[in-house]
């Protein structure tokens, strides 16, 4: 017997559908269907319409009705962090308000490697643990998919216990994780070998394992000066590709490189892009890359924001992701930091919404969610008030009211 849910009435279903992957996006684009019930049957929506008409002819028995005003989007989707990870970086935090910089911090012990040394010490338990603690935080706040990188092992041992550290969090919380390695996210301090030869031992040791034993299915690097060149990067992505993982790139956060790297590569996705200038947005919108956005990395860092008006302006697909790891994106909160890149960038509602739902599910490859239609998967987040706009408005204060993911109800404000 199928289960069957209807939920209802709803001010307002705003459905994502019918939208564009690439380009700008005006608000009188979104549907916006209103009075409306949604029909669950297991984990899949069955159908959307008038919550009346829903009622009037439904057999369910399993009815949520609700009291006063309630907006419905589709489950948020975070399309990178970095939530796997032991220890704090609070004194970096410091320091670089107090106006050290990057290589004065890492010279103090901080910064990426310092996280390595505490994720090291931390057993697969422990950031297991903090994982799901974290994506359940992620979940109140409305977001049903999250991506999580390793790279704070930054060894064959150390990358596996925080993939399947990641593994197993998703076996415990209601969202799904989805893993990317992020082996090569800088040359790890105790590796006597050169970057390539790192390279080389990490794609010829542990993709073979990743594949193996199904602990991700995209691999992920960070060009910059700090970390691989995009020459040192080549060989370790053909690899990849060679293996069938999805490419993704950290590009373009400090200096120009990386997003060539992308295209060439026909990376899925490039991600920071703070650095980018007329050139680079150019070549990724001509591109079927998705450029994301990262302002909780601008945020923690005092940085400019990625030049998301002009990257949709040249026609390129933008997504928005939280990037919440320990060291330049700590607060985590992705509702409210896209909501400031867009007061920043001038984004209209509907392309910040659009760079948290579907246009992020793209950017993971994942074409069952994002938007609110039959057979997508029923992953609702439910707000408190009967107009959409309050939602970015609230700049991330308020915060949904009711979480359901894959049709069970799985935070419900009224009852905690
Ligand atoms: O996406 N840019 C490189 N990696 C992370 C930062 C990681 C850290 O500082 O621990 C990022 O911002
Ligand atoms: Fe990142």
């Amino acid at each position: 017997m199928q289960k069957q849910t209807l939920i209802g009435p709803f001010s307002q279903v705003i459905t994502m559908d019918n939208l564009p992957l690439k380009g700008a996006l005006t608000d009188d684009k979104l549907q916006i269907i209103s009075e409306a019930g949604i029909l669950i049957k297991d984990n899949v929506i069955a159908a959307i319409g008038k919550f009346s008409e829903m009622y009037a002819n439904t057999n369910t028995t399993d009815i949520v009705t609700l009291k006063g005003k309630h907006v419905c989007l589709p489950g948020l989707i975070d399309a990178h962090t970095h939530i796997c990870f032991g220890g704090t970086r609070a004194t970096d935090y410091a320091m670089r308000n107090a106006g050290k910089t990057y290589l004065e911090i890492a010279k103090a012990g901080g910064g990426i490697w310092d996280t390595v040394t505490q994720t090291r010490k931390s057993t697969k338990e422990e950031l297991t643990k903090n994982t799901i603690k974290r994506a359940n935080r992620h979940l109140k706040n409305g977001v049903t998919t999250l991506e999580v990188k390793s790279g704070y092992g930054l060894s064959v041992e150390e990358e596996l216990k925080m993939l399947y550290a990641i593994k197993e969090a998703n076996k415990s919380t209601a969202s799904d994780l989805i893993s990317t390695c992020l082996a090569a996210h800088m040359l790890p301090k105790d590796y006597t070998g050169s970057e390539e030869e790192y390279l080389r031992e990490i794609s010829t040791t542990l993709f073979p394992k990743l594949k193996e034993e199904g602990l991700t299915n995209r691999i992920d690097a960070f060009i910059e000066e700090s970390a691989f060149s995009e020459e040192q990067i080549k060989a370790y992505f053909e690899k990849a590709k060679e293996f069938g993982f999805d490419i993704t790139v950290h590009a373009d956060q400090f200096s120009t490189s990386g997003s060539q790297t992308a295209i060439e590569h026909k990376a899925i996705s490039a991600d920071h892009l703070e650095a980018s200038t007329e050139k680079e947005i150019m070549l990724l919108a001509k591109s079927d890359v998705i450029a994301m956005a990262l302002p909780g990395a601008s945020i923690g860092l005092g940085c400019a924001f990625t030049p998301a008006r002009k990257i949709l302006d040249a026609g390129g697909a933008l997504a928005i992701a939280s990037d919440h790891n320990p060291g330049s994106a700590p607060m985590g909160d992705l509702l409210t930091q896209a909501s400031i890149l867009g007061t920043f960038q001038k984004l209209t509602n509907a392309e910040v919404l659009a760079g948290i739902t579907f246009r992020a599910a793209a950017a993971l490859n994942l074409q069952d969610r994002g938007t609110l239609k039959p057979g997508m998967l029923a992953d609702l987040s439910i707000f408190h008030t009967d107009n959409y706009n309050e939602i970015l408005y609230n700049q991330g204060n308020l915060k949904p009211c009711m979480v359901w993911k894959n049709g069970t109800l799985v935070y419900n404000k009224h009852n905690s």
